[in-house]
């Protein structure tokens, strides 16, 4: 496919709420799982998509901590699915050359996932170019809770804005610019509370799987048309 034509002014950091597989899928008559499948597959041409025009940042949130109120045989299919794309990551590592980073606490998940996220995020730490973010049992509350627990005993007066971040899922990170999310909800769903303070908001309605590069880009011309104030004139 034809790269687009693309703004010059170019976010830094694109946030992503996957959200839409269900009824994508039920749009067709096919299970939701078919849904789920075919949304991993366009998060992988989506995030190459992000790289090959210099996004440096892209995080997506994948699982809520909210999201194990599903059935368990939905549960297990997306846990399956993070299994095959973490295997698929490892061995593709070194042609795709891109930082993966978690975010959320990964402790209640089985322990097979939590050793190909370990292997991931250990192989792929030698690269500084392009850094993605996988936000997996990921709650903003929840990180923001354990931020606070991690900085009880330290003194108040030492708690700014800089030493709280430094204590989120997302330390070292710069905050999103933009946050997309595909299906036609308009909430946040408890992602990146903190992070996305002064972000600038898309809410599109394509479901995940059908969101390409051409709802991609165009999300990218409307940003590059926001006038960003951060409280100023
Ligand atoms: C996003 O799609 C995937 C996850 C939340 C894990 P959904 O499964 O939420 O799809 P809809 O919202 O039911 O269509
Ligand atoms: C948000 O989607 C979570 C992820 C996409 C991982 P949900 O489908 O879980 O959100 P709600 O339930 O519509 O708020
Ligand atoms: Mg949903």
């Amino acid at each position: 496919m034809k790269t687009p034509e693309l703004p010059e002014k170019l976010p830094r950091h694109i946030a992503i709420i996957l959200d839409g597989n269900g009824r994508w899928a039920k749009a067709r008559g096919l299970p939701r799982s078919a849904g789920h499948a075919v949304g991993s597959e366009n998060f992988r041409k989506i995030a190459t998509f992000c790289k090959d025009i210099g996004i440096e940042y892209l995080t997506v949130y994948a699982f809520s901590t909210e999201n194990w109120k599903r059935p368990p045989e939905e549960v297990e299919t997306l846990l399956k699915l993070f299994r095959k794309y973490l295997q698929e990551s490892i061995r593709k590592m070194e042609k795709n050359r891109v930082r993966i980073r978690f975010m959320g606490d990964l402790s209640p998940m089985p322990d097979d996932i939590k050793e190909l996220i370990a292997r991931t995020q250990e192989l792929s730490e030698r690269y500084d170019g392009v850094s993605l973010q996988i936000c997996l049992n990921y709650g903003s509350r929840d990180e923001i809770l354990r931020a606070c627990r991690s900085l009880l005993n330290d003194p108040p007066e030492q708690l700014t804005e800089q030493t709280f971040s430094d204590r989120l899922d997302s330390a070292g990170i710069p905050d999103p610019d933009l946050c997309i999310r595909p299906s036609g909800e308009c909430r946040l769903s408890n992602f990146l509370l903190w992070q996305l303070a002064y972000a600038e908001l898309f809410f599109v309605d394509t479901f995940w799987p059908d969101f390409g590069q051409k709802e991609l880009v165009k999300v990218l011309w409307d940003y590059a048309e926001r006038n960003r104030r951060y409280g100023g004139l």
